[in-house]
């Protein structure tokens, strides 16, 4: 038989792999609640245009009622031969109220029902986002507070460049989390728009308020242009652009994390709680969660891009090509959050090994630049120059295998002969770390500023 709510001009029902690539029931039964929200919001809004009865949306208020209770209840039959939620919800309406049940659906369509709900579901997971990164952005401030002085090798290209702070270090994440949540909050501010009432693309000739149903369903106005309503999903975009750049940030910090925990850094030592043992090796214990996340940006990406090429090439105004949208923003924002909240217990249990970050720092004449400074500052060398003599002391001290301060005054002197005792005192670490007092610089000092800032901004 046809369909119950189109089947009008069909005589014949879908054949069965057509009922199967069409219907989306099965994921996006997630968005029931935005559908039944939605559905009140419309309802009362003909109710008080006059465009149907207090009778009649005293029914339907009632009836989405009982429906959403069933859905919560587990109680809903999912149909696929009802196609979508939308569908579902209204088919079992008019199983539990009759007539008035038809006429929820006056100026609107499935068009602007859709874009409405997505658009609510996918504003609730960037204040979910946002919300994940601040614990995260909490966790990452704590190990910073703990070792806001400790030292550590810095590294360009993973070879060790110059001393800097675990402190420092940490406070580097919080930063990039934090520009995280506000591309977060910049893509909910600008979705918050609603598309109610676009109908299915012209608008309609019913007097409808747009205005009443944005602001009942918390939208900041309605959408100005009833086709672009419809069409585009540059909000759902947006949010997966802002996934993807955020788990880029957590793959970093989780391959550091991979890199730290090995017997080889022992710069970090994860928790029991956030690590897993081999079922050969006795003495295993593997950063598994630290991968997972490393690897999870793969969904995270693919989804933007999935996305995007779905909608690259659609005509105006919406084509069935969009249902395609829901099942990769929704794995794309359940991987989201789940890798937020296991970075999150990571950040939180680690425990930095400062004897051995410290231990580290000293070694790969990591002191290189502060010995070439002082030649600089001492000696008013030129800092080319500086960079040639310094050169030539690292390359005397890797050819007898000791680090710089080993080195003996006589041997600096033979490299350049104005070098005077005093520059012992730049060549430790801690003086090295402690001299980089410029805005923003590892100084254990600068670091205490930023950890206060940003302790204020999450209060
Ligand atoms: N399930 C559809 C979707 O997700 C709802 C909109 C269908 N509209 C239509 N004209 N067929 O896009």
């Amino acid at each position: 038989s046809s369909n119950q709510m189109w089947g009008g001009r069909f005589s014949a029902g879908p054949d069965a792999i057509m009922e199967a690539i069409n219907a989306s029931i099965s994921y996006d039964q997630r968005l029931s609640d935005q559908d039944i929200t939605g559905s009140m919001a419309h309802a009362a809004m003909l109710a008080a245009q006059g465009i149907i009865s207090g009778e009649d949306l005293a029914a339907i208020t009632d009836g989405l009622t009982r429906v959403k209770a069933e859905i919560d209840g587990g109680e809903f039959a999912f149909s696929a031969a009802l196609e979508d939620i939308h569908m579902n919800v209204e088919a079992r309406l008019r199983e539990l109220i009759g007539a008035a049940a038809g006429r929820l659906h006056t100026a609107r369509s499935r068009n602007d029902q859709v874009a409405t709900d997505f658009r609510l579901w996918v504003r609730d997971q960037c204040d979910a986002a946002v919300e994940g990164l601040e614990a995260l952005q909490k966790a990452l401030l704590s190990q910073a507070e703990a070792g806001a002085d400790w030292v550590m090798p810095g590294f360009t290209h993973l070879q060790t460049a110059q001393p800097v702070t675990w402190g420092h270090h940490m406070m580097a994440y919080v930063e990039m989390f934090g520009r995280d949540k506000s591309r977060f909050a910049d893509a909910r501010a600008r979705m918050n728009e609603s598309p109610l009432g676009a109908a299915a693309l012209a608008g309609t000739s019913f007097p409808i308020d747009r205005h009443a149903t944005a602001a009942a369903l918390g939208f900041d106005r309605p959408m100005a242009n009833s086709l672009d309503a419809v069409s585009d999903r540059d909000f759902a975009l947006e949010f997966l652009a802002a996934s993807s750049i955020c788990a880029m940030h957590l793959s970093r910090l989780s391959e550091e994390l991979v890199i730290w925990s090995s017997a080889q850094f022992r710069f970090v030592t994860l928790s029991d709680r956030f690590s897993t043992g081999s079922s050969i090796m006795p003495q295993k214990k593997n950063p598994d969660a630290a991968e997972l996340i490393r690897a999870k940006i793969g969904r995270i990406v693919g989804a933007n891009v999935a996305l995007l090429t779905v909608m690259k090439g659609l005509p105006l105004a919406y084509s069935k090509d969009m249902q395609e949208d829901k099942e990769q923003v929704f794995d794309a924002a359940d991987t989201l959050m789940l890798a937020l909240a296991a970075m999150t217990g990571m950040a939180t249990d680690m425990t930095g090994n400062k004897d051995a970050l410290e231990a580290a720092a000293s070694s790969g004449f990591s002191t290189a630049t502060d010995l070439a400074d002082w030649l600089v500052r001492e000696l008013n060398l030129p800092f080319r120059d500086a960079h040639h003599v310094t050169g030539a002391l690292v390359a005397m001290a890797e050819g007898r295998g000791v680090d710089l301060p080993d080195l003996s005054l006589e041997d600096m002197q033979s490299v350049h002969d104005g070098i005077r005792g005093d520059i012992f005192d730049v060549l430790g670490v801690h003086k090295s770390v402690a001299s980089r007092t410029s805005y923003g610089g590892t100084a254990p000092d600068q670091v205490r500023t930023q950890i206060a800032r940003w302790k204020e901004t999450l209060a």
